[in-house]
């Protein structure tokens, strides 16, 4: 929770936006900031009128704008008609620009495809005529298990030229988490691919879509559509798999949109929550399209001729919006990147700036971090071996980024001319919620700054309340906004108790700790509740501790996140075994077997990095895990708080110790 605010002491240096900059810039400076956001607070249905109407091509117009009636439940624009894959190619196409590059896709190996708006429309219709031959139709749900590959965006845009809901799994995730998936949203369909390539290596994919399918309550599941990616031998179920080119095989270029409603699902994205069960959580057509082409306007300042280049999987929301999505509503040429940062080298994100002629580059601290390391170790992969003139903008996205990362950012990869947006936002916001506007906002090294027009977003204590600035609390949307999730998939309640609780006045609860400076400036604190960020990814606790429970060896778990220089946070896992305590070897052994348990249970980014072994936890005399004093034991430090409530204050000891 502390090292945002600490981040406020070491670096209270201010970097505002360069005067060309804001000249050129799409909201040119701060006043012009103002006037939106006050445009919005002023007459707020009809800021988001003029926002979806100027945006948007609609079949049919929408009358009214935002129904309240079933609060928490809000419909944006529900009247309205319209199809957003019409609104991401062939809009494009019928103004003229189908000769431009839609995507450029570089694969891990270095090989370059670009392919045309024009071409593009062309794969979607006709891997969506392959669908609709299947029998496909609106209202479906489909499961989409895909590398990083041009054939990810046409999978995802087909659904959304049928309106066939889709749900993308991360491929690092595992047969159980697909399985789980597949069955909570009645899946008729997966689309996968053979395998995928990651830093030189071939990774199978199929045999988890395999092994899903194996288990209970999948029948619905009437084909797995198979993408060659990787070659060589792959098990298969006649009648039906299906390879790729042989599904489409013989369709037409060309496919009618299906007319959606606002309001229709577009997709459903899992996400960890509080509990062992990740949460489906169900974004919109029309609202969610709006809000990722907004705020790829505004947040990256966009204009014909700009390169944008969002590094993050399809697997997860960032991918969603800001790779398969809004730079294509937007109509921007975008990289699409198969490969990981360090393959073949440390230098690769550079070395494909320089290439490529990247414009704007988004990513995440993680990744950030993990390069500083590399290029002190190495001069050849650091940014300075590299041209990365062509930058304009630079982002980063889905964890707090320390100071020393930013200031590191800005100086060697925006050679302290690219304003860096570090932007507040979640699985369930859509898109980007508090960021810098790059020609606008004064930065501040480690604050996500101010909420975008449009956004209300506050700090308020456990009543509602809104507090003073300076003072933590917790960071909610006082009002609702056209990305927002609409509901977590099959259990309404859930939805209302996680995001509206009754106290919070109909506030929309984040799950973060923040506080607000004399500026008004946001600084995100961390998750409130028992969530943890790895590497950008959240994660459950309660998941990672559900997962080793049921490993037989052991008989109870506590998970906990402990600060960690690269990850950001990092999986420290409390074990206690049905047998007597391990020791020396045997316990190292043990660990790594939880580990690769974990690994298969969730997926590798799950992984406990340090796993303690004590003959009990730390509880209260009610029975209660301490998490507390497990957080600071953690993190190595000496336990100061009152221990008398502890039923067991000599298990402390035992757990200092890791494997
Ligand atoms: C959680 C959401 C943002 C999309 C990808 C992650 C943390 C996200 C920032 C930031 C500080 C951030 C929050 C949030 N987070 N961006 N710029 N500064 N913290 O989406 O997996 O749904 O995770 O990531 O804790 O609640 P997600």
């Amino acid at each position: 929770m502390s090292t945002s605010i600490e981040s406020v002491l070491v670096e209270n240096r201010v970097f505002p936006p360069n005067e060309e900059f804001v000249r050129n810039a799409v909201i040119p400076g701060m006043d012009a900031y103002k006037a939106l956001y006050k445009e919005a607070e002023d007459d707020f249905e009809g800021f988001w009128r003029r926002q979806a109407n100027e945006h948007l091509r609609w079949t049919r117009p929408f009358t009214q704008v935002l129904d309240s009636s079933g609060a928490p439940f809000y419909k944006w624009f529900a009247d309205g008609e319209l199809n957003v894959s019409y609104n991401c190619l062939d809009k494009h196409v019928e103004e003229g620009r189908g000769d431009q590059t839609a995507i450029i896709f570089e694969a891990d190996d270095g090989a370059v495809t670009p392919v045309t708006y024009k071409a593009l429309l062309g794969r979607v219709c006709r891997f969506a005529n392959g669908l609709k031959a299947a029998g496909y139709k609106k209202g479906d749900t489909a499961i989409i298990y895909l590398p990083m590959s041009i054939e990810a965006v046409v999978a995802m845009q087909a659904c959304a030229r049928l309106g066939i809901i889709h749900s993308v799994v991360f491929g690092g995730f595992s047969a159980k988490s697909l399985h789980e998936r597949i069955v909570d949203v009645g899946a008729s369909v997966v689309i996968t691919a053979d395998g995928q390539y990651r830093g030189g290596k071939a990774l199978p994919l199929k045999p988890a879509v395999d092994e899903a399918l194996s288990q209970s309550n999948t029948e619905k599941v009437r084909s797995v559509i198979v993408y060659r990616r990787t070659g060589g031998d792959t098990h298969w179920v006649d009648g039906r798999d299906i390879w790729w080119e042989d599904f489409e095989q013989g369709q037409s270029d060309e496919c009618e949109p299906v007319v959606m409603n606002s309001e229709d699902p577009l997709f459903i994205l899992y996400t960890s929550g509080s509990t062992g069960k990740p949460k489906g959580v169900q974004h919109s057509s029309a609202g969610y399209l709006l809000w990722a082409m907004l705020t790829v306007k505004w947040t990256f300042d966009q204009k014909p001729g700009d390169v944008f280049w969002c590094t993050a999987d399809v697997g997860w929301i960032t991918g969603h919006t800001y790779v398969a999505y809004g730079p294509l509503a937007a109509g921007l040429t975008q990289v699409v990147f198969e490969g990981v940062p360090t393959y073949p080298n440390a230098g690769r994100f550079w070395d494909m700036i320089g290439r490529h002629k990247v414009t704007t580059f988004y990513t995440a601290p993680t990744a950030i971090r993990s390069l500083i390391k590399a290029s002190d170790a190495d001069a050849k992969v650091h940014p300075d071996s590299f041209d990365l003139s062509s930058l304009r903008i630079i982002g980063s996205v889905g964890e707090p980024i320390n100071p020393e990362a930013w200031v590191w950012y800005y100086k060697n990869v925006g050679k302290e001319r690219c304003p860096i947006v570090d932007t507040w936002w979640q699985t369930e916001t859509g898109g980007q919620m508090i960021t810098p506007l790059p020609g606008a906002t004064p930065l501040k090294p480690g604050s996500c700054t101010l909420p975008l027009p449009g956004i209300f977003a506050a700090i308020v204590d456990e009543t509602g309340e809104d507090v003073p600035n300076g003072k933590g609390g917790f960071l909610v949307i006082k009002k609702p906004w056209p990305a927002m999730i609409r509901n977590v998939w099959g259990d309404s309640e859930r939805y209302k108790n996680s995001y509206f609780p009754a106290e919070y006045r109909g506030y929309y609860l984040a799950g973060d700790g923040a506080q607000r400076d004399n500026d008004g400036y946001f600084w995100i604190m961390g998750r409130i509740d028992d969530v943890l960020n790895v590497s950008g990814h959240r994660l459950g606790t309660m998941e990672v501790e559900s997962a080793l429970v049921s490993h037989e060896l052991v008989a109870e778990a506590a998970v906990v996140g402990r600060p960690d220089a690269t990850t950001g946070e990092a999986v420290v896992a409390f074990v206690v075994l049905k047998r007597d305590r391990p020791h020396g070897d045997e316990a190292k052994e043990i660990a790594k077997q939880l580990r690769d348990w974990v690994a298969k249970e969730i997926g590798p980014i799950a992984k406990p990095k340090d796993i303690r072994f004590g003959d009990n936890l730390p509880k209260t005399r009610s029975g209660k895990i301490m998490r507390r004093l497990l957080r600071v034991v953690a993190k190595g430090e000496e336990v100061t708080q009152d221990v008398s409530t502890l039923e067991n204050p000599a298990i402390l000891e035992q757990l200092t110790e890791s494997v």
